[in-house]
């Protein structure tokens, strides 16, 4: 069987950073409440002339350089993303042409915050196939632009950003790649978590705009329950999968949304906390981008290495979920 392996990454954020304390001037909210509620200090939000391929580019340049490529050599490219620049072209296509991947065939994959572990299973599976023999999938968001500044429920928790990988063939001195993906969804759920405006669904009218319908909407605690649920079984799906034990990781990276899912999946799991990567402090929820962040952030850091057994696991609108086993 031909592996996969993972052979570059990178991230990219947006400058401005906006605080818990600048949000307790924009709604009814403390500090105190976001932190203990999320977990979440601050995050990174883009200006409004930025989309989410201006994220992208940046992170994928950086994850073509790292993978030792040029954007010529790219064959196929995935955005996940649930706020892409247009309707279409996707945001695949705007990256393709930022960054001069001009060989590339290249299509944007909806599945909200699970996005890019989703996109990781398709590349992992084309490159398998012999279809393609690189892929570079990417996670890209701009909440920013489908938030409701109004809603304190939502507003708090979510920013801007993007993260990318570059998959290839495995080669000589490389770990085994992607052991095994895995994704669900339950579409019975799709109204605890949306964007339902601007669709086909509901149409752009005035009022959809004066009323905020393209906004996110999110029933907290219902998600929070159902995240912890998927993001366990998940996990536990992955590990029997993979033919491996909690106990062979070296560190584990769920989606971003909230600490306290964190501790609770740890918990679940019967892990250690210290086992999971946290960033969400600094960079909120940025949705499908928060699991490529966090694995370059890992990676730049130190905190994982080649050879190293790493388990993905993300939840989201859909509701979606996904994990992979990759050793790197
Ligand atoms: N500041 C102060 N008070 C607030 C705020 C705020 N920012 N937001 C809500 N509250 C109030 C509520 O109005 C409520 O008040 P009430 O009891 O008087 O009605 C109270 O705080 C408690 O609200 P809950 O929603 O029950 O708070 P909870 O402890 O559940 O935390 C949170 C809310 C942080 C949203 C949590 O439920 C959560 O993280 N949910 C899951 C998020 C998630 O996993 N999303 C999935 C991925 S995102 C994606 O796919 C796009």
């Amino acid at each position: 069987m031909n592996r996969v392996v993972i052979a570059g990454t990178g991230r990219f954020l947006p400058e401005k950073v906006l605080t818990n304390f600048d949000l307790e001037k924009m709604v009814h909210t403390s500090n105190q409440w976001i932190v203990e509620r999320s977990g979440i200090h601050e995050r990174r939000i883009a200006e409004p002339n930025v989309c989410a391929s201006d994220l992208a580019a940046p992170a994928a340049m950086l994850a073509v350089q790292s993978a030792g490529l040029k954007p010529e050599d790219v064959e196929l490219i995935i955005v996940g993303t649930s706020t892409p620049d247009m309707h279409f072209p996707s945001t695949a296509c705007f990256v393709q042409a930022k960054i001069g991947a001009t060989k590339a065939a290249a299509f944007d994959l909806l599945a909200a915050c699970s996005g890019f572990v989703y996109g990781l299973s398709l590349a992992e599976n084309f490159i398998k196939s012999g279809q393609f023999n690189n892929a570079l999938v990417i996670g890209a968001e701009i909440y920013s632009s489908i938030i409701n500044w109004e809603d304190r429920s939502t507003c708090v928790l979510f920013g801007d950003g993007a993260g990318a990988v570059v998959l290839t063939k495995g080669t000589e001195g490389r770990g085994r790649g992607v052991i095994a993906t895995h994704m669900g969804a339950d579409g019975t759920h799709s109204s605890y978590l949306n964007a339902p405006g601007g669709g086909s669904a509901h149409r752009f009218t005035p009022d959809l705009i004066s009323e905020k319908k393209y906004c996110l909407t999110m029933k907290g605690s219902h998600t929070f329950k159902v995240a912890v649920k998927s993001m366990v079984e998940a996990s536990e799906t992955i590990l029997a999968k993979g033919g491996v034990t909690a106990k062979d990781l070296k560190l584990v990276i769920p989606h971003q949304a909230n600490l306290r899912i964190i501790s609770a999946v740890a918990k679940q799991l019967g892990m250690d906390e210290s086992l999971f990567y946290v960033n969400l402090d600094k960079c909120g929820n940025t949705a499908s981008a928060s699991i490529p962040i966090a694995l370059d952030e890992a990676f730049r850091a130190g905190r994982v290495a080649k050879g190293d057994l790493v388990l993905l696991v993300a939840f989201g609108g859909g509701y979606t979920w996904g994990s992979a086993l990759v050793e790197l």
